[in-house]
């Protein structure tokens, strides 16, 4: 499993892939408003994200358009940033459509906003190098986001899609809408290849308690041998 990291917050990039675990980073119109990005400096802060990780690092930037060939626009715009930008494409047909004319271009597109299995089939077929399953937002409504995730898992293990996606490179699944450290565990026991998490949860992913003691105990006891 791989780790990127669901923020627009550049501090936090930075601190992350300090840490040597960052595979890559995914952000959302809501993650960019929420650190007061403005439309003007958007394609700017999304290539202070691509420089902040490096080249093998991919960042997903989101479009808001709503046609195909509005999506298609954005997506040649968003990939011009820098070669590691992934274009983030909701699922739905307008969506598709363009995702199929930007595999074929060569655009790589992680396809978002996917809840169940019968989009995630049109999203591989459709040409996404990515697809973004949310489990929180499932557990909003009182489903099991975990389950219907392991679902699409499952699914999209069970057919070769490489004839669809740019360069034939492997669909992977990202976890996203990740609220908790028990979410990581979960998407790592059902296989997911990527779990896109905030950076409360990373911070989280790496305390336990047993673990701080242990740390404690054996200070205390080097002290003892000094
Ligand atoms: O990557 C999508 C993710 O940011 C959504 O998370 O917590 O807003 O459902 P959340």
């Amino acid at each position: 499993m791989r780790f990127f990291l669901d923020t627009a917050d550049l501090d936090e990039i930075q601190e992350a892939a300090s840490w040597g675990v960052l595979a890559g980073v995914t952000t959302n119109p809501t993650l960019y408003s929420r650190i007061g990005g403005k439309l003007d400096d958007f394609q700017a802060h999304i290539k202070r994200i691509c420089d902040a990780v490096g080249p093998d690092c991919p960042v997903s930037a989101e479009t808001v358009a709503m046609t195909r060939d509005e999506i298609v626009r954005d997506g040649r715009e968003l990939a011009a940033i820098a070669p590691n930008v992934v274009v983030k494409v909701p699922t739905m047909v307008e969506g598709l459509a363009a995702t199929r004319t930007l595999a074929d271009e060569g655009i790589r597109v992680n396809m978002t906003l996917c809840f169940t299995v019968p989009q995630a089939m049109l999203a591989a077929r459709s040409g996404a190098r990515y697809i973004s399953p949310f489990i929180g937002r499932f557990d909003d409504i009182s489903e099991d986001g975990i389950d219907q995730v392991a679902q699409i898992v499952e699914a999209v293990g069970n057919y070769d899609f490489t004839g669809s996606t740019v360069n034939g490179e492997q669909i992977e699944v990202i976890a996203a809408s990740i609220r908790s450290a028990n979410h990581v565990t979960k998407c790592a026991l059902m296989g997911a290849d990527v779990a896109t998490v905030p950076f409360g949860v990373l911070k989280k992913m790496v305390k336990h308690p047993l673990t701080e003691a242990g740390i404690e105990s054996f200070l205390n006891d080097w002290e003892k041998v000094k």
